[in-house]
């Protein structure tokens, strides 16, 4: 009875051991947690890691800093806090980015996904390189409002960061550039390449006949721009959104300084289009119907809609709901749960 009592204890002891380190595993980071794994059908990525080798240390340092508000002035606001998980790494409910000091900012918070196939960043494609985009939100007055310098300076005085820098680098230097690409090897191994949509293409999976159609109607009337497998095709155009007349916001024409180029934005790819809400670079969409009511009635496009958007036509309820229900089938759990990713603080 006595043994019996043990073993019983022992199990159970073992079994709550490896419960906590399966839901807490990335404290860990091995070297096969950070291999760079192309996925079947993915073009070769244009972020190249050559210059960024990416290694077990330097992952869980870009982790580190993703997670640590040490980046922002008044170490209030940290990249999670508008870069969320669960959202696919969007921040969840909020049109507009939300800063420092609760300051507003004028654009909603993009998924991070698949970003080592993207060849420029931002909403207007104002950044064309992974490794420098942090330097936005660490310097904008909106968002974390702090200085480059001054991180290094408190990273440098932080004997936690002196070990993780060291360990990455086996030495004493610290840098915006090591910052930048430990952060870089961080958000670029953020890949979603296991949806259903991705199992059905792998005939891994199957789809109802309402999510077959939905694809078939996604392919000839949305996927010229939203190009499959990664759902952009890194152009920047007008979906035929009417400009918000508070924020006046030109897009691309911004960057380029073209007037051609004005109300026109980057692409977004739709992976996990479920979670990302509110849509749009304004977030002016709650809701997937609201979207596909947009794109339907041609009386809501500008006059300077593109071409393809013009050709959409009418679509029906049944054609609506039927998108819909192939977009769902873009939700990647193995990433939105992915360990890897997850606030390193959860110890
Ligand atoms: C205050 C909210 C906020 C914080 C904090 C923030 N971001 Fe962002 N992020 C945004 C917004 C908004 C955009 C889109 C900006 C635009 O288009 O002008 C964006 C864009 C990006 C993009 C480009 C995505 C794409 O598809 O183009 C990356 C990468 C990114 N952020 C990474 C980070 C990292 C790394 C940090 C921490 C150093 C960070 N962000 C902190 C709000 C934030
Ligand atoms: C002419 C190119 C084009 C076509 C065709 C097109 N889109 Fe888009 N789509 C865009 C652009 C550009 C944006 C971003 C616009 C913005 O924010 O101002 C966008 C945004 C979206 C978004 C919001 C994404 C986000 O992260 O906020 C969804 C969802 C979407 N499109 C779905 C569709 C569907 C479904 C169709 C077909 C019915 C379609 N699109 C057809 C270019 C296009």
């Amino acid at each position: 009875m006595k043994n019996k009592l043990l073993i019983f204890f022992s199990i159970t002891a073992c079994i709550l051991l490896f419960g906590f380190a399966a839901r807490f595993p990335g404290n860990s980071i091995s070297k096969k947690d950070v291999e760079l794994k192309i996925p079947a059908g993915f073009p070769k990525p244009l972020y190249d890691f050559k210059n960024n080798k990416i290694s077990p240390a330097g992952f869980t340092l870009g982790r580190k800093l993703f997670y640590d508000p040490i980046l922002s002035k008044d170490s209030s606001i940290s990249c999670q806090t508008c870069h969320q998980r669960v959202a696919a790494f969007a921040h969840i409910d909020h049109s507009l980015s939300h800063g420092i000091d609760g300051r507003i900012g004028t654009r909603n918070v993009p998924a991070l996904q698949n970003l080592i196939w993207q060849t420029t960043y931002m909403w207007d494609g104002g950044v064309n390189n992974l490794e420098v985009q942090p330097i936005n939100p660490i310097t904008n007055p909106d968002e974390m409002n702090e200085s480059l310098a001054h991180v290094i300076a408190k990273l440098k005085q932080n004997t936690e960061y002196v070990q993780l820098f060291r360990k990455v680098y086996r030495d004493t230097i610290i840098n915006s550039e090591r910052l930048l690409k430990t952060l870089a090897q961080f958000t670029g191994l953020m890949i979603s390449a296991n949806s259903r949509y991705d199992r059905y293409i792998a005939g891994r999976d199957t789809f109802s006949m309402q999510e077959k159609s939905g694809l078939q109607l996604f392919r000839a009337k949305c996927a010229s721009c939203h190009k499959e497998p990664l759902f952009s095709d890194n152009s920047y155009r007008s979906n035929g959104l009417k400009p918000d007349t508070s924020l006046n916001d030109t897009g691309r024409g911004k960057v380029s300084g073209l007037q051609s180029d004005n109300y026109k934005f980057r692409v977004p790819g739709l992976r996990n289009i479920e979670m990302t809400f509110p849509y749009m670079h304004d977030g002016r969409f709650r809701k997937l119907k609201d979207v596909l009511n947009h794109y339907s009635n041609a009386a809501s496009h500008t006059t300077t809609a593109d071409a393809d958007i013009t050709r959409i036509g009418r679509l029906s309820d049944k054609e609506r709901t039927d998108i819909i229900a192939f977009l769902l089938t873009l939700t990647d759990k193995e990433f939105l749960y992915d360990a890897r990713f997850a606030d390193p603080g959860l110890k």
